[in-house]
Order: C-alpha cells, then structure tokens, then sequence
C-alpha cells in the first residue's frame, strides 16, 4: 500500500523529469558569474560600503533571535520605528509589517475579503495573491493581463452582485517586466467603488522620484487603498509592508493568520531594512542609471519591455534551460524560468538587470545570444 502511494509521487516528478520543469535548487557555482537573475536591482548586496556603514550605525541588540511572534512579546521599537517611517514616506494613515510578501498577500487577501466580497485580479498576478485569495472566503475572478476593457466588462456584470469588491494587480510584473496602467485602475476604482490593492514588490527602490513605487511615480500613492512593498529584492533585505488606512491594519493585527501565527524577524534583520528603506530613498543615481540601461538592453534584445525586468522568451522548457547553461558557461547567470511559474510554452530566461552592472557586460551578452541564434 505503501509503495503503490509513493509511486504516484514518484510518477509525477518523473513527468516532470520528461518536460524539463523538474526543479532543483542551484548550487553554488554560480558564485564569480555575472548576475543577471537577483531582485538585487540596486546592487544594494554587494554594496561592502553601504554594508560596513550600517554595521558601525547599528547599536548591538542583546539577542538575535526575537524568540516569539509580536504578539507575544517579541514586538520590537524597530518593528514600530520602521512602520512609522513606512507611513510617514508615503504620507499615509498606516503601514503594518509582515515577515515576507508571501505573508502579506496571504495574510491581507484571505482575511480582508469575506464571503459577500470579489477579489478580480489580474491573469498573471504572483502567486502569493493567489493563494491569498484562494484562502479567503470572497470570489475570485481575473481578468486578461494588463486588459482593462476586460476588467471594466466584469466591473458591470459583477459589481451589483457584491458588497466589496478588490482590484488587484502588481505594478511592474515580476515574469514580465510590463507595468500596469495606475491611472486606469485608480479611475476604475472610482467609477465602481472598489478598492485597489497593489503589489509592488517589483517597483520598490527603482520606480518613482524616492524609490516608494509606480504609485509615486503616478501621483496616486493616495487613490490606492492597499500598498504591499516587499524588502527581499531592491531593497536587499527581507519582509515586506502594507501600506494601508488605520482601520486595516487594526483589523489585520487582530485577524491576520500570516501576521499573528508566525515568529517576529530577528531585530538584526528589523534594525537593516529601518536603515535601508531610509538609504534607498537617496539613490536617485542608481536609479537613473538602472532605467537608462533598462532601455538600452531592452531595445537591443527587442522583447516588448523597457524595464529592469525584460523576458526573453524561447519557447520550450527545454530550450530555455539550454540557454541558461550556454550563458553559464560563459560567464552569466540566468536562470530560466519554466512552466508552472509562466504558461506552457512560454518558457523564458528572465533578465533582471541591476545598477551594479555595466552596458559592456549587456553588449557581451547581447552578442552571446547574437552567435547562439546564428
Ligand atoms: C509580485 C510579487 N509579490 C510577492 C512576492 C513575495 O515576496 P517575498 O519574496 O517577500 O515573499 C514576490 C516574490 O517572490 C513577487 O514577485
């Protein structure tokens, strides 16, 4: 009995196997390559002097490990020092923190929305929205990427019929690097009286004048009523916040699982994002030279997008993971990315470009895939 279970296990990741989508974790060879695969998009990780400069600012803390969840004692001055700043840079009533975007989509979407409610998202939302809206107790229905007449449609047919309804969508998606229209959404959710809720773990520390987002960037930081920014990419950390009204993060400190069921980050860890979500909103430069690069290789590898995130999209699983081990061997990592991540046959290395790096070592690459495909 026993045996014939675990076959089916075993069946499964051989088709896996069979397809190319067989996933393993990478090892550490990667070490000394070019990499254009990180979120890292400030180069913020390898920056030893940012680094060494927080270490003499930081004023030791007795323990490194917080021991409890924040309601149960391990709710730090940091934890509250650094959701005031949040606030404050954003000029808004609130933020709460969460220990990762993970958790702050989960925890916002499955406990916010209830059972009267509609969460419409968009058909390539991260799968941490997902899963959030798969927990909660509202609908959920998505709409065509980046097709606002689509959402506009289920706008009509749907609204009459729900007390809430949630409008979500990232704003520089992560598999794709496009950018979803802000005025759009902020002007649908006026004309249907929805909220607006943005995951803008892509756009934090690159888009708008002090690195907070396309939402600043836009001007509508105060038309959306939900902000998620997370700290593991741009921002070389880990966490993530919630931008939000006083009322919401009340009611997501008393009924938020992912916020109230989990151990509190360790004050290490709350003591460095204090000290780079403040620094990050001073690198204008990188920045600048990240956007202007962005361009540059965007336009060279002709792939639809203009961002620090441009998919180079081969086709197959199989195609895909050859390429990443052609450029791997020549000094780059990129990792493919695979099916289930993106749909079927759309298999893609993803560039995610960085300030670190320089258009010498994109002109290289670019005449890597030149000869390839020659
Ligand atoms: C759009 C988006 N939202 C949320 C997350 C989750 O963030 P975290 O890695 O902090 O859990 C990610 C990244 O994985 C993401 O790309």
């Amino acid at each position: 009995m026993f045996i014939v279970e675990m076959k089916k296990y075993i069946l499964q990741l051989n088709k896996l196997k069979e397809r190319s989508n067989y996933r393993v974790l990478p090892d550490k060879k990667s070490e000394g390559l070019i990499d254009l695969s990180s979120n890292d998009y400030l180069g913020i990780n390898h920056n030893s002097t940012l680094h060494q400069k927080f270490f003499l600012s930081f004023c030791q803390e007795s323990h490194f490990g917080s021991g409890s969840s924040r309601l149960l004692g391990a709710n730090l001055n940091l934890h509250s020092k650094l959701e005031s700043f949040i606030a404050e840079s954003y000029n808004a009533e609130g933020a709460i923190f969460f220990n990762s975007g993970y958790h702050a989509n989960i925890g916002v979407l499955s406990s916010i929305p209830d059972n009267k409610d509609l969460i419409i998202a968009d058909k390539l939302i991260h799968a941490s929205v997902i899963d959030g809206a798969r927990l909660s107790r509202a609908d959920f229905v998505r709409y065509k990427h980046l097709d606002y007449d689509h959402l506009e449609q289920l706008l009509i047919i749907k609204r009459g019929y729900y007390d809430k309804v949630f409008i979500v969508s990232e704003t520089v998606f992560s598999m794709d690097g496009d950018v979803a229209d802000i005025k759009r959404l902020v002007e649908l959710r006026e004309k249907y009286g929805c909220f607006l809720y943005l995951d803008e773990a892509h756009a934090v520390g690159v888009r708008g004048i002090n690195g907070l987002g396309c939402a600043e960037e836009y001007n509508s930081i105060q038309d959306v009523d939900f902000i998620v920014g997370t700290f593991g990419k741009a921002l070389a950390s880990v966490g993530a916040y919630v931008v939000c009204k006083h009322i919401f993060k009340e009611y997501l400190i008393n009924f938020s699982r992912s916020f109230i069921y989990t151990t509190a980050l360790p004050p290490i860890n709350m003591a460095w994002s204090l000290f780079i979500f403040e620094y990050m909103q001073t690198m204008k430069d990188e920045r600048e030279k990240l956007k202007n690069m962005s361009i540059w290789f965007g336009t060279m590898l002709n792939t639809g997008s203009k961002n620090h995130i441009i998919p180079f999209i081969v086709g197959s699983s199989e195609k895909a993971l050859n390429l990443s081990k052609h450029l791997f061997s020549n000094g780059y990592n990129v990792l493919p990315v695979r099916h289930p991540t993106v749909p079927k046959g759309l298999a893609r290395l993803r560039f995610s470009l960085n300030a670190g790096i320089n258009c010498n070592q994109l002109l290289y690459i670019y005449q890597l895939l030149n000869e390839y495909y020659s």
